[in-house]
Formats: C-alpha cells, sequence, structure tokens
C-alpha cells in the first residue's frame, strides 16, 4: 500500500501545468468547478487539509482561522497580495502564510504602462467606437489623447512593482519619476534617477501620471482619497494594479466628475467583482478584470512557487516566502 500522501485544499482551478504537479506529489482536494468558495466551503478545506492554497477571492478571516477543528498548518497563498487573510488570526492559531513574490513582477509592471498608454491615448473610447460601427473615418482632430513620453510620473509604493513600472517609466518612455512610500526617504533612489518625495501630496502635484503599487495594510486604505485628487493636475491619470481599497472609489468618482483628474486606470476595486457604476458609464477610465499577474508564464510561475512553499512545510523546511 502507498503511503498516505499529505492533503492539499486548493480553493481556484489552477494552470493545468501546475494541477499536475501538485497531483505527482498530494492529495489535491479541489472543486471540480471553479468558483469563489463559500465560507462554508472554505472551513471544510480548512478542517480536511493540512495546506491550503486560497487565492485573492477567499476571505480568510479569524473566525474561519480560530476555529477548533481548523487542521491547516500552512495557507500557501496563489499571490503576492495577502490582505485578504487575516494574518494575526493565522499567527496565533499557528497557521503559517506564504505568498509568491518576484514572479509576478515584470507582467504586472507591464499592465500597469499599458493601463497609462491606453487612458493618455483614449485607446478603450476608440475600441468602442470601431466595433459601434459609428467609425466615419480619420480626421485630425478627432480623439485627441496626451502623450506619456517624457511626462512626469509618481510611483506610490516602491517596491518590487513600483521599481519595475519606473525602470519601464524612465528607460521606455524618458520619463521623470517621482516615489513615495511610507519608509518616506527624501532624496534620489541610490542607482537609479528615481527622485523619492517625503508627502504624498508633493507626488500628486508634481505628477502627470500616478501609479499606485503599494500592499493594503491598514494605513494605506483609502490613502488615496479626495484630498489627494485635489492635489492632482486636471490633466492628470490614475493608475491602480495594486489592490482597490488603497483608492477612495467613491471619491475618485466625484474628482473625475468635477474635473480635477483627466482619467483613471483601473485593474483592482475596492468591492470586486463589484464596480461602482460611476466608473462603467464614463469613456475617460478604462477598467479590467484584475489581469495584473494573467499571463501563462507568470500564472505558471506562480502555481510552481505556491507548491515550492508546500514542499518545504511538508519537508519541515524553512519556507522560502513565509508572510510574517
Ligand atoms: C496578487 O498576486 O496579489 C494578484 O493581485 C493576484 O492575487
Amino acid at each position: 500500500m502507498s503511503p498516505k500522501r499529505p492533503k492539499v485544499g486548493v480553493t481556484r482551478r489552477l494552470p493545468a501545468t501546475v494541477e499536475s504537479a501538485l497531483r505527482e506529489k498530494y492529495e489535491v482536494v479541489q472543486a471540480a468547478e471553479d468558483h469563489a468558495l463559500t465560507l462554508d466551503e472554505l472551513a471544510s478545506l480548512l478542517r480536511s487539509c493540512e495546506v491550503v492554497v486560497p487565492t485573492v477571492t477567499d476571505r480568510i478571516d479569524a473566525r474561519l482561522l480560530s476555529a477548533k477543528d481548523v487542521k491547516a498548518k500552512l495557507l500557501a497563498n496563489f499571490g503576492v497580495g495577502t490582505n485578504h487573510i487575516d494574518l494575526d488570526a493565522a499567527k496565533s492559531a499557528g497557521i503559517a502564510v506564504t505568498n509568491t513574490p518576484d514572479v509576478l513582477t515584470e507582467d504586472t509592471a507591464d499592465l500597469a504602462i499599458t493601463l497609462m498608454l491606453a487612458v493618455m491615448r483614449r485607446v478603450g473610447e476608440g475600441e468602442r467606437l470601431v466595433r459601434s460601427g459609428k467609425w466615419d473615418g480619420w480626421t485630425p482632430t478627432q480623439m485627441l489623447g496626451r502623450r506619456l513620453s517624457g511626462k512626469a510620473l509618481g510611483v506610490v509604493g516602491l517596491g518590487r512593482i513600483g521599481r519595475a513600472v519606473a525602470t519601464r517609466a524612465e528607460n521606455g518612455f524618458g520619463m521623470k519619476v517621482l516615489a513615495w512610500s511610507r519608509s518616506k526617504r527624501r532624496g534620489s533612489e541610490a542607482g537609479t534617477r528615481i527622485e523619492r518625495v517625503n508627502r504624498i501630496d508633493e507626488l500628486m502635484e508634481r505628477s502627470d501620471v500616478v501609479s499606485v503599487h503599494c500592499p493594503l495594510v491598514p494605513t494605506t486604505r483609502h490613502l488615496i482619497g479626495a484630498p489627494q485628487f485635489a492635489k492632482m493636475r486636471r490633466t492628470g491619470v490614475l493608475i491602480n494594479t495594486a489592490r482597490g481599497p488603497v483608492v477612495d472609489e467613491a471619491a475618485l468618482v466625484a474628482a473625475l466628475e468635477a474635473g480635477k483628474l483627466a482619467g483613471a486606470g483601473l485593474d483592482v476595486y475596492e468591492e470586486e467583482p463589484t464596480v461602482h457604476p460611476g466608473l462603467l458609464s464614463r469613456e475617460d477610465v478604462v477598467l479590467l478584470p484584475h489581469l495584473g499577474s494573467a499571463t501563462v508564464e507568470t500564472r505558471e510561475a506562480m502555481g510552481m512557487r505556491a507548491l515550492a512553499n508546500i514542499d518545504a512545510h511538508i519537508a519541515g523546511r524553512d519556507l522560502p516566502d513565509r508572510v510574517s
């Protein structure tokens, strides 16, 4: 009889290569149909599996984690952001948490640049016009956007993704990059041309494009709201590929309506998959369905990184990507 394999509960369907790699080593517990799990379904995985692989669509709160019959000892999150997991409650329950950093940096940075270009060059609006069948040909004044090259970019949060966006902006588009982060160091960033600013308001005032790259933690919830929009240039553009609640969505809609900024490119929302109706009806915003890490290469790499953490846990080794 073959030895009993550890049970790994996987909350969503993952790329086929990742599922096969998991199944080679573990007894995978997974719903056949892909859907966001209910609380009862999550509780059942936590009760029956040594490891659970959650994603951003699973809200794993203190109530779930503190239940007496939880068996899970590792949450090997499929993704870098862990704001959907109550880390304190996991710690109290003796459950380790890991994530998948690095592997999604480049693709998420690419998507932030995609959104900048899409908003400034009115790509969504133009595509809608062509598809509507109402385009009646080229004119010298039709749908004029604004140039991205040479403008000032304000990066909010200078972690891996923020830096990757800054590199693209400087080297690809000749942009001047300003950065603000919670560590708040003023001056230039060693080895780069990035200028750190002390106050987020200064960043909002001096940037043509503001791109959000900080994690969602209590101090960054609604970090960008009405007071910050009031500081933006009227031609300014906001990009968010980080987490929806970092931006006060209702304040963004009000600021767009009042002409305090010229547009926004969003990949993330406060209450996904719900999008504020005031955004849905606007031509000056580009809206994507949380696609930052959505390439075959990255999603496979994320799965393999989660697997490496599971292997380390099962073998009793240090976890490569422990989240503290
Ligand atoms: C991440 O890795 O955090 C992505 O947003 C998907 O969850």
